[in-house]
């Protein structure tokens, strides 16, 4: 009882005594143990005050002042500890260091009771639960030099009291939910050496200039944090000679802003750094030996505006994987023990002005899978040792200065890409080039190659484009050439060939382009190439084709024809007699046409008497036909605002745009978006296709304008199995419409989030879901590797994933998409600035908002998404993953809770019930999964895991995506 009423009143004095003595400390800090804390571990027990232990000094988490004992830190990190927070710990007059990380502490900090801590230094809450506006920090708190606040509940902007904090070094407020945008006051935090606001959540704003005060920082993490416009120039300061502190950094990614200058030197120091990216700046100068001497993995300086010389060691670097540094101005040689020394997969000096002879020993330890090197002057022969190289998929070194003969054994190699246009290069195609099963693009233009086109090629079954064009090829087209039922464009213009044009050609079904010109073909004109049914460009000029223009060619629908400079004869056929077509018959002198002048008219010329009198003739029809036209197309002026003044026709459609129009009603509406109304429209044969009709006419409206020329250019030449067809475009004066074939069962997101019973799907199973990821990503992997140029949808999300009858997935909603453009040559992994911010709330990478541009990578991301959606069956915001949660977020905390085995624990393998328990609570409930699938289920999160990583540089590309998701095996 006296002990008691003898603390009780004890503590009642100490509140208002300027000076305690450690015994007071004891009672003060278990008192607010004991009323604060709740500590279910029993962490603390020993707070206890006996006869003989009345000195805190020695209880856990405190420590005193060695001389004069007195209490001056707290650290009670990862004891899981409750409560809220205990400002009484500050009655302790001594104590300056608080330490609370790791509990699960919560509930708000008020400002009134936190004065009580106004002489504290340091003050860290990491990891617990506080929530609640940020705590206010009086002026009074002048010592307070360390603020961590990182993952926690707090909520709202960072108040204006922060910046008259003048003596803070650090301030962490990572991974909460604050508002409003970077406040430009934190540039008065002068003596800051760490900030980090990443995953912050500011609404869209810049890096305040004023951040370029902040000189002695040395580490500064925006990540995610909603960042957008350029980097102050202010923010050079900040990448000061310090930053080459950091020894633990192990990725420095600064890609894609605006800084220039040099590379500092002391980024050499970063002796632990694999992956370094500072690709996508105006940086310049040199790159310093120190840096290129780092053991980095992926070493990324693209973009740039270096130049130079490589320094040597970066060849000896025993981990380089991936190594590009397109788009700069490195000169001299490329160190000739690249390779040498580490499994270099990627090579991309692409771009460059380097001279010199390419590689030896690149594919020494046999895992280069990409060479490119394109836009150099490079010399020499290709290496010998190349055609050893079995790993190598994809050879780009067009526009060089090779010589000699390509290797046989590199015309064998299991590539999907050879391009190697516009060299020195001489010999010929070996036969064996039919062991190159996979190789899709073939460009081998503008060189010296010579002998004839072997018969062998035709078992390349997944050839696309071939382009021999500006060689010295002779002999004739092969006529097995119908076996290549995957051509598209077929360029062979400037040769020697001769024979006829192999009429099988017609088989190539999805030919666009055939270019034969300036060559020695004779014979005639195949008439089934007529059949063709997508043939776009047919260039035949100046050849020794003879006979007469077959009239079935009129069924193509052509952008560009020429058979001039030949030696054809006959008639023209009537549909090919108009001015624009004039051109296209210059050169053959036997041909003939009544009304095409300088074209010859047909017949023998008659007696003068006898013109003069057909003369009559003809201007009296020629007046009344005229009438008559203008009586019979009265009505078609009269309805002028729906006629259309330009139909492109991209494939065979049986209507036209006036059995469309009539259609266009409300009831017919299937869809509605920013650009326009989608509808359904039957046509008499019975078939249904979806007709867009965008607002406003040309030069109405900005954005429907681009929407319908980005739709127009990229579909009307993009054709792929997962990506919708555009079968029709017509652009009249009040109105534009795309015409689409019509998707039976409408988008992903209907079908999977719809709130009622969807038409024809009443549960997605697992099968299906797979299949419409699997086709979905080769949709996108075509756009973004094979489509030329390559192509950035920008706007990827389960609304724009179309499913026909059998649920096939086609890509479609091509307004925002970008061509990826550089320029004189296209690679998929190089950039464009972007200008809007687009794509749809939840699908945006991380990276998309505060860097105005985007690469493919942004698209990846967004397909990551989708994948979750199709795992989850969660729309990516789904108010249940709670407030700030999105998909991805949700995602990889149920993964790596369902990851995280205990120490010690073997059984993380497929078969642990544990790993089964848990990713059920992720899967969407509707799906019935076996075993298997279940396994199935678990592989495409991790891809979708990887597709989402924060940084583009760690997730996969579309193509490896499509790979992985194939691979029946588990991932690594
Ligand atoms: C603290 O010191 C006292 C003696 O001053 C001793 O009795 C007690 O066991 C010590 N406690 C711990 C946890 O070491
Ligand atoms: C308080 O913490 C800071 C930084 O963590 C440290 O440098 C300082 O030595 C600590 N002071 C005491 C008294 O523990
Ligand atoms: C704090 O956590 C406890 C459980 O540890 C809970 O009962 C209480 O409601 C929480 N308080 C707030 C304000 O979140």
């Amino acid at each position: 009882m006296t002990t008691i009423t003898t603390s009780l009143f004890l503590s009642l004095v100490l509140s208002c005594v300027l000076q305690v003595s450690s015994n007071g400390d004891a009672e003060i800090l278990s008192r607010v143990k004991r009323s604060r804390l709740s500590d279910p571990d029993g962490k603390l027990n020993d707070w206890i005050i006996t006869g003989d232990n009345r000195n805190p000094c020695n209880w856990t988490g405190i420590k005193c002042d060695s001389k004069n004992r007195s209490v001056t830190a707290i650290d009670l990190s990862g004891y899981g500890l409750s409560g809220g927070f205990p400002y009484e710990f500050c009655r302790v007059r001594t104590l300056v260091n608080i330490t609370l990380s790791e509990n699960n502490l919560n509930g708000t900090i008020d400002s009134a009771p936190l004065s009580l801590c106004s002489r504290i230094h340091v003050l860290i809450l990491n990891e617990n639960g506080f929530s609640g506006k940020l705590p206010e920090f009086s002026p009074e708190f002048r010592s307070l030099r360390v603020i961590e606040l990182e993952s926690n509940l707090f909520t709202g902007e960072i108040p204006e009291s922060y910046g008259k904090l003048t003596s803070l070094r650090v301030l962490n407020l990572n991974g909460n939910s604050l508002g409003g945008i970077v406040p430009a006051f934190l540039g008065n935090l002068t003596e800051l050496t760490r900030l980090e606001l990443a995953y912050v959540r500011f609404e869209p704003g810049p890096i305040p200039s004023t951040f370029g005060s902040l000189t002695k920082l040395s580490y500064l993490r925006l990540t995610n944090s909603n960042l957008v416009g350029e980097i102050p120039d202010s923010i050079g300061n900040l990448i000061p000679e310090s930053i080459g502190k950091l020894k633990s950094v192990y990725q420095l990614e600064l890609y894609d802003n605006n800084l220039s200058g040099k590379l500092p030197e002391s980024i050499g120091n970063l002796t632990a750094m694999r992956n370094f990216d500072v690709s996508q700046n105006n940086l310049t100068g040199e790159l310093p030996e120190k840096i290129a001497s780092l053991q980095l993995v992926s070493f990324n300086l693209n973009d740039n505006f270096f130049n130079g010389e490589l320094p040597r060691v970066v060849a000896l670097n025993p981990n380089l994987v991936e190594f590009k540094i397109f788009n700069n101005s490195f000169t001299g040689t490329l160190p000739r023990s690249f390779g040498k020394f580490s499994g270099v997969t990627e090579f991309d000096v692409s771009t460059n002005r380097f001279s010199g002879e390419l590689p030896p020993y690149l594919c020494y330890m046999k895992k280069l899978e990409r060479l490119i090197s394109f836009g150099n002057r490079i010399k020499g022969e290709i290496p010998e040792s190349y055609g050893e190289c079995d790993s190598l998929n994809y050879i780009r070194t067009a526009d060089n200065k090779l010589s000699g003969e390509v290797p046989v054994k590199v015309w064998e190699l299991p590539l999907t890409r050879l391009e190697l246009s516009n060299n020195q290069l001489q010999g010929s195609i070996p036969p064996s080039i039919s062991n190159a099963r996979n190789l899709s693009q073939l460009e081998i233009s503008g060189n010296n190659f010579s002998g004839e086109i072997p018969g062998r090629i035709c078992d390349l079954g997944e050839l696309r484009v071939v382009d021999l064009s500006r060689n010295r090829f002779s002999g004739s087209l092969p006529s097995c050439i119908n076996r290549l039922k995957n051509l598209e464009r077929v360029e062979m213009q400037e040769n020697m060939l001769d024979g006829e044009i192999p009429s099988s050609l017609s088989s190539c079904s999805k030919l666009t382009e055939l270019k034969l010109s300036d060559n020695r073909l004779r014979g005639g004109i195949p008439p089934k190439l007529g059949e063709l049914p997508v043939l776009n460009y047919l260039d035949l000029s100046n050849n020794q084709l003879s006979g007469e223009i077959p009239p079935e060619l009129l069924k193509l629908k052509l952008n560009q024809f020429d058979v001039s400079d030949n030696r054809l004869s006959g008639k023209i056929p009537s549909g090919f007699q108009q001015d624009i077509f004039l051109r296209s018959f210059f050169g053959n002198p036997d041909l003939c046409a009544p009304d095409m002048d300088p074209i010859r008219p047909c017949r023998s010329k008659p007696e003068p008497r006898f013109v003069l009198v057909i003369s009559v003739v003809c201007i009296v029809a020629l007046i009344g036909a005229l009438v008559w036209l203008f009586i019979k197309t009265k009505p078609l002026f009269q309805r002028k605002p729906k006629r259309t003044d330009k139909v492109t026709i991209f494939q065979r459609v049986g209507f036209t745009e006036e059995d469309a129009y009539p259609q266009l009603t409300e009831d017919n509406i299937i869809g509605s978006g920013g650009s326009g109304l989608v509808y359904r429209v039957t046509l008499k044969s019975g078939e249904t296709l979806a007709v867009k009709k965008l607002w406003g006419g040309p030069g109405r409206k900005p954005e429907s304008e681009s929407v319908f020329r980005s739709e127009v250019e990229i579909l009307g030449r993009v054709r792929h199995g997962n990506i919708v067809k555009l079968l029709m475009c017509c652009s009249g004066e009040e109105f534009r419409f795309l015409v689409y074939e019509f998707m039976e069962n409408g988008s992903l997101g209907d079908v999977l989030h719809s709130e009622k019973e969807h038409r024809a799907v009443s549960t997605l199973d697992w099968t299906t879901r797979f299949s419409i990821a699997l086709g979905a990503a080769q949709g996108l992997a075509y756009l973004h590797h094979d489509s030329v140029p390559a192509i950035v949808h920008r706007d990827v999300k389960s609304n724009n994933i179309l499913l026909d009858h059998e649920m096939k997935p086609r890509v479609a909603d091509f307004g925002l998409a970008k061509p990826l453009k550089r320029e004189d040559n296209n690679s998929v992994s190089h950039v464009s600035p972007m200008s809007c911010v687009a794509g749809s709330y939840g699908y945006i990478a991380p990276e998309y908002g505060y860097t105005m541009r985007v690469n493919e990578k942004s698209d990846v991301y967004s397909f990551g998404v989708v994948l979750l959606e199709l795992i989850t069956g969660k729309r990516p915001n789904d108010s249940s993953f709670g407030e700030n949660k999105d998909i991805v977020k949700y995602a990889m905390e149920s993964a790596l809770c369902y990851s995280s085995p205990s120490p010690g624990d073997k059984a993380m393998n497929q078969d642990s019930p544990g790993n089964f328990r848990d990713l059920s609570k992720l899967v969407d409930p509707k799906m019935e999964l076996s075993r298997g699938e279940y396994e199935e289920v678990e592989k495409v999160l991790e891809i979708a895991l990887l597709c989402t990583s924060s940084f583009p540089i760690s997730r996969p590309t579309m193509r490896k995506v499509v790979e992985l998701l194939k691979e029946k095996k588990p991932l690594e």
